[in-house]
């Protein structure tokens, strides 16, 4: 079955992404491109949408690309930057707005009888991020929609199917904002909203089959949404023919790489797991550099693993829990267009080296739409809402050089935190929360001995995709109680501290 696909093109703004999310909630297909790429099967897209972005269309001609190909010929949607090219480039004047044009803002004036503005209506709140103002339409544009500060907030250019929108529809501030772009989509551009998890899982699964046949599969689970969901998609097209291999590095949560396996082996996967431990720890042994000690990780990741791959005979792929912000193109705000691949995906090093083909059937989703397929595919909820933990696991949470004692008391530290958000029901209103363990030893009074132990801090974060985070406000009964188990319970640690910076300027992880 052959989908309907929406392309974006890139110019760069911090919100295409979400753009694409946008249209992946209308069940729709969408991919990212950058502005300078356009792809040459433009055929294969039923519908066209040009981003926002931090430059000026009256600056650098590098950002002009030539819209020939689709202007005219597609249904095409200018947002933001991409309403003003499409103004500034067809007898329209684009230049430096008088007013701040950010943040909130209501329309004004909305065209009635408008298949575009269908179910929006004036008092509808827009969401502005704009330094320069459409001033004029361009030939044959047509007003469609104002606010109080922006006159040519919305405009259509009769005898094509073009639009164009000067706020930000993608945000949640745009209130009705999926409502347009299900307007734009649906009813102007035809597209078909049958991109359902339901049918991705059936079409990957022929997919895989068609593409694997009887070869041999390895994946390397983690305990994480990402590699499971790929290995119960695998495991769903090619069964025992997918070997999962699940490598202890000593620095997993408390219990969890056995209470891990055991999950996945209760799901029928064919799951090896390999303790390593003691490897890990070796080659970290006296490495305080956070650097060094990813980059040792990451090395004796691939040992062990390649060791395990070498023992399936005949294995001819490497299968991975790749996802989409993980591989997509976009363009960088501060040179030209750039890769936004993260340094430290988990595997980062393993598809070269191991010379095997490599299967992603992730590679087209985001987050949480692997979610959703998760959830069709029948995964336990428990798993699926995980809060992601970093490859290197304990290792950057333990500032300064890794020892065994180190590791247990911070796995004490994280279990009684983390139990205790389960418990109290915060759990699912974090994105992440873990302990540090601080290089810091401090004076206490326990009973009536001095101590001189380990100071831990506490982190618990809201983000979206962990590209911007915000601590989250736990309650004060909440980390009291926390605090004290802490304090009480393990040994080597007299005191707690609760961790309020933002990410930027900080980060999540300490390391
Ligand atoms: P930071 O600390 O950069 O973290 O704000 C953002 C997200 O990435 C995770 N993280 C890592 N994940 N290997 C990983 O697989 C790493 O080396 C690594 N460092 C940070 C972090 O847990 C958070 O979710």
């Amino acid at each position: 079955m052959q989908h309907d696909k929406v392309l974006i093109l890139d110019f760069g703004s911090q919100y295409t992404q979400l753009i694409a999310r946008r249209v992946r909630e209308l069940n729709i297909y969408s991919e990212i491109h950058p502005f300078n790429k356009i792809p040459t099967n433009i055929d294969d897209y039923k519908a066209v949408i040009l981003s926002g972005s931090p430059f000026s269309v009256r600056g650098d001609e590098a950002l002009h690309p030539d819209l020939s190909n689709i202007r005219g010929k597609k249904p095409l949607l200018g947002v933001c930057y991409g309403a003003q090219y499409l103004a500034h480039f067809s007898g329209g004047n684009v230049a430096p707005s008088n007013t701040r044009e950010y943040g909130r803002a209501k329309l004004s004036y909305v065209k009635e009888g408008e298949a575009f503005l269908e179910g929006i209506s004036e008092g509808s709140q827009v969401w502005m991020s704009h330094s320069d103002t459409i001033k004029e339409l361009p030939t044959n544009g047509e007003l469609l929609a104002s606010t109080h500060d922006v006159e040519n907030a919305a405009y259509k250019i009769n005898g094509e199917s073009t639009f164009a929108i000067q706020f930000h529809p993608e945000v949640y501030h745009s209130t009705d904002g999926k409502q347009l772009l299900e307007n734009f989509l649906v009813n102007i551009a035809n597209v078909k909203p049958d991109w359902t998890p339901n049918a991705f899982v059936e079409e990957t699964v022929e997919e895989l089959k068609k593409k694997l046949g009887n070869d041999k599969v390895v994946l390397g689970l983690s305990g994480g949404v990402d590699s499971s969901v790929a290995a119960v998609l695998l495991h769903k097209a090619i069964g025992k023919n997918l070997y999962c291999v699940f490598v202890n590095n000593g620095l997993l949560r408390k219990n969890e790489f056995e209470s891990v396996l055991k999950q996945y082996e209760g799901m029928g996967l064919n799951v090896k797991g390999v303790d390593a431990s003691a490897r890990f720890l070796d080659a970290l042994a006296g490495e305080s550099d956070p650097e060094k000690k990813r980059k040792a990780i990451g090395r004796v990741f691939i040992e062990v693993f390649d060791d395990e791959a070498h023992l399936i005979e005949d294995v001819k792929w490497l299968a991975q829990g790749t996802i989409y912000p993980d591989v997509i193109e976009s363009v960088s705000a501060t040179g030209g267009p750039s890769a936004t691949i993260k340094s430290h995906h988990n595997v980062g090093g393993l598809p070269d080296f191991m010379k095997l083909k490599v299967v992603e059937p992730l590679k087209a989703l985001f987050k949480d739409e692997v979610r959703r397929v998760g959830a069709s595919l029948g995964i336990d909820a428990e798993l699926l809402g995980r809060h992601p933990f970093p490859g290197p696991g304990l290792a950057i949470r333990i500032l300064g050089d890794i020892t065994a004692e180190k590791v247990r008391i911070l796995q004490e530290v994280d279990a009684i935190f983390i139990n205790g958000l389960k418990e109290w029901n915060l759990y699912d209103k974090v994105w992440q929360a873990g302990a540090m363990l601080l290089p810091v030893n401090s004076v206490g009074v326990m009973g009536d001995e001095r101590t001189y132990e380990k100071c831990v801090a506490l982190r618990a974060v809201e983000s979206t995709d962990g590209m911007t985070a915000d601590w989250v406000n736990l309650p004060y009964e909440f980390l009291q109680k926390t605090s004290n188990d802490i304090i009480n319970k393990v040994k080597g640690v007299n005191r707690v501290v609760y961790d309020i910076s933002s990410k930027p300027p900080a980060t999540i992880e300490w390391e």
